[in-house]
């Protein structure tokens, strides 16, 4: 243990395991009891193979917040409306197959994945729920790398279904996909004029089931009319294949910010992401249903020193201590995901206290100006996103100083940081 004088008083610095919180005490070598504190080498053999991490850089994700955001979501829609979950991108950066395996637990009537490896990856974890991949299937051979491990295809013009179609003969299989209807996003998806022509053939074609059709809003977080009309373009399709051919399907259109501003996007099912996360899809989305975030990133002190008035902090020197200061690293760089955006912008939390970032950060280390916190240590758990004592940082907080959306925030933690959950 070593001694740092700050403003008088006498700071006491620990080995960085010794300053644990709540659930992250369990994690990694923060597992182990005081007294194997003592004795750092001592520690690892307690602990998990799969929960060592030396680096004291992780993402926390709080798996009933996660639930209870799914149960709070499911509440605000009719009794028969169903859930699919949308776990693309590694779940917005919280883990894809953790939670992918809690939507399962919940019972989902499917799982919205955005890539062939994504849905491997899912079925490779054991996870047996229907799979829908939300992009479109290039090349079109691929489609049997879809069909090999059950995952639904989406569809969005006449080529696919024609190599559906030969695919299901080539296999003596039924196969199953869904369509996608470009309404007013201008991604993927067959436009309403020329669905018209491929739901024809679809109807003439038994070899492949059109178990879903759907549409993608591009506004409606923030334009509820032109998400009306992309609405109404949408529902003269699915009348058109209902009631002229007589094709039964799951329609679906509203992402979070339609799910909560405009019940008549639910239809048959709802395909909520970012809310599931706790995170706000529009600015006041919590007015709607109050959910909670369920990730929380957090390290901790791995350096500590005192400075005088007068020094430089970091690459450029653009940090200058006006007075004597206690400057400590954070392993967390922008190769973690923390973008180099929030040099001497953002803050962090120690002990409950917000904390600025001092300089410039790099690419695995950043500094932060922690004088004033009263008994700073060396191993005190550091929030960069998340809650600590009475303060909090949101992903949106990020994200304003970065120009983004939270949506970019949590799905920029590289993939070196390890997710926890708890
Ligand atoms: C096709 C599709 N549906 C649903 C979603 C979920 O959207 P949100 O995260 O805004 O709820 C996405 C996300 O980008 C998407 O691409």
């Amino acid at each position: 243990m070593t001694n740092l004088k700050q403003k008088g008083k006498t700071m006491k610095t620990q080995p960085p395991s010794a300053a644990g919180s709540s659930k992250a005490a369990k994690i990694g070598q923060n597992a182990a009891s005081d007294a194997e504190n003592k004795h750092p080498i001592g520690k690892i053999q307690f602990v998990k193979r799969a929960q060592v991490f030396f680096r004291q850089n992780w993402v926390e994700v709080d798996k009933s917040d996660f639930h209870f955001n799914l149960k709070k979501i499911k509440e605000y829609l009719a009794k028969d409306t169903k859930i699919m979950p949308v776990i693309k991108a590694n779940a917005y950066g919280h883990g894809g197959i953790a939670l992918a395996k809690e939507a399962q637990k919940a019972g989902v009537a499917c799982i919205g994945v955005s890539s062939l490896e994504e849905g491997i990856s899912f079925r490779e974890a054991g996870i047996k729920s229907p799979i829908l991949v939300l992009s479109n299937v290039f090349p079109l051979e691929n489609l049997q790398v879809a069909v090999a491990h059950s995952l639904t295809p989406t569809i969005s013009n006449m080529a696919g279904i024609m190599a559906l179609e030969d695919l299901a003969v080539r296999l003596s299989k039924k196969l199953n996909f869904h369509l996608e209807i470009d309404t007013g996003m201008g991604r993927i998806g067959a436009l309403p004029e020329a669905a018209y022509q491929i739901l024809q053939k679809i109807a003439q074609t038994p070899e492949i089931t059109m178990t879903g059709m759907y549409t993608h809003f591009a506004v409606a977080d923030t334009d509820p009319v032109f998400t009306q009309t992309q609405l109404d373009a949408f529902l003269k399709v699915v009348k058109f294949a209902r009631a002229a051919l007589g094709l039964k399907f799951t329609a679906h259109a509203a992402n979070s910010a339609a799910l909560f501003r405009n019940k008549r996007t639910h239809l048959d099912m709802v395909r909520p992401g970012i809310s599931l996360y706790g995170l706000s899809p529009f600015k006041y989305a919590e007015r709607f249903v109050k959910l909670k975030p369920v990730l929380s990133w957090k390290s901790r002190i791995t350096f500590l020193k005192r400075v005088p008035s007068g020094f430089c902090v970091s690459y450029g020197r653009t940090f200058v201590t006006n007075r004597a200061s206690v400057i400590a690293t954070i392993p967390v760089g922008y190769a973690d995901g923390y973008n180099r955006l929030l040099s001497n912008q953002g803050d962090v939390l120690v002990r409950g206290k917000r904390c600025p970032i001092a300089g410039r950060v790099t690419m695995d280390m950043t500094m932060i100006d922690v004088t004033g916190v009263k008994g700073v240590s060396l191993g005190d758990e550091v929030v960069l996103i998340g809650s600590q004592g009475k303060e909090q940082i949101k992903a949106d907080e990020l994200a304003k100083m970065q120009d983004t959306i939270n949506y970019e925030i949590t799905c920029a933690i590289s993939p070196r940081v390890p997710r926890i959950v708890v």
